[in-house]
């Protein structure tokens, strides 16, 4: 992840409405992680992505821009660099070797991707340092109220990924009638969704007109009641993606919940 922060003014409210974190007011949002850094709240999706769109989203306000190892922005600076995901049974090795590379000054901050519960309380046990972020798939039905909860309780920043449920959620029935009611497009009303709920997003589009449209959620709300109805909606969970946030152990780390117990480092 890549995340320009510049001096502009931000402005934090405490939500009141459903998680216990700031939301963002405007493209210039900042908050504090847990390691002393402001982080953007707000990005932009970057899969795929070409260049003179980026630039532009840039000029438009945006601060945050999120990319991957597979669709790289070929920089050679980075913020916040993100283990992408439980997997490959060296977690442990590879989140210590980037710690190093934290202390060196090489990254800036450190976070996880599509990590659960169990894979962030291994990192503890093993005397790792806790992430500043868990970057997860978050949209009205995919809540992961657990790992959030568990992440505000440590202090662990959440950025949802795919907020549009990668637009394959734009023309449900219940997303339409709110935007209409709201006058509002469906999109917004995921995205406003994801930062009501205190969240940090990075909605992605390949369309200039749509770059502006996603980011015009600052300055009005979601009342309660269409919340709620919202909220309601990850009663039947549903993913648009993968889901390594339940890995075991086994996969993430290379060893069983049993071997963990013995353990308190790595070696
Ligand atoms: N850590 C991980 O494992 C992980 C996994 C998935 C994604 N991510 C990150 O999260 C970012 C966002 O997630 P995502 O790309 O999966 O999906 P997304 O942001 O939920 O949805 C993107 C899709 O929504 C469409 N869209 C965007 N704005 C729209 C609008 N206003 N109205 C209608 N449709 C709209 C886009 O089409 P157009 O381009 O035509 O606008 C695109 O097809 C990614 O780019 C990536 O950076 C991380």
């Amino acid at each position: 992840m890549l995340a320009l922060s510049l001096d502009d003014e931000c402005k934090i409210e405490i939500n009141m409405t459903t998680l216990a974190a700031p939301i963002a007011k405007s493209l210039a949002s900042k908050m504090k992680l847990n390691d002393g850094v402001e982080i953007p709240m707000f990005g932009l999706g970057t899969y795929r992505l070409d260049g003179p769109l980026i630039a532009s989203a840039i000029e438009k306000g945006y601060r945050m821009l999120d990319s991957a190892e597979n669709y790289n922005l070929a920089t050679d600076y980075i913020d916040l660099y993100l283990l992408h995901a439980p997997q490959g049974g060296k977690c442990g090795e590879v989140y210590r070797a980037l710690q190093e590379h934290k202390k060196s000054g090489k990254i800036r901050s450190l976070g996880v991707s599509n990590f659960g519960i169990h894979h962030l309380k291994a990192l503890e046990k093993l005397g790792l340092d806790l992430p500043s972020v868990n970057q997860i798939e978050m949209h009205p039905w995919q809540l992961k109220t657990d790992i959030v909860n568990y992440c505000q309780s440590k202090n662990i920043v959440i950025i949802g990924y795919s907020p549009l449920a990668k637009g394959k959620k734009v023309d449900d029935e219940t997303i339409i009638q709110i935007a209409q009611k709201l006058q509002k497009t469906p999109a917004q009303i995921l995205i406003r969704w994801s930062v009501q709920r205190g969240l940090i997003t990075i909605p992605r589009t390949s369309s200039e007109k749509r770059l502006m449209e996603n980011a015009d959620v600052f300055n009005w709300s979601i009342p309660e009641n269409e919340m709620e109805i919202l909220n309601a909606l990850g009663k039947s969970p549903w993913s648009c993606t993968w889901d390594p946030t339940k890995n075991d152990l086994e996969t993430a780390f290379g060893f069983s919940n049993q071997e963990l117990e013995s353990r308190s480092s790595l070696d």
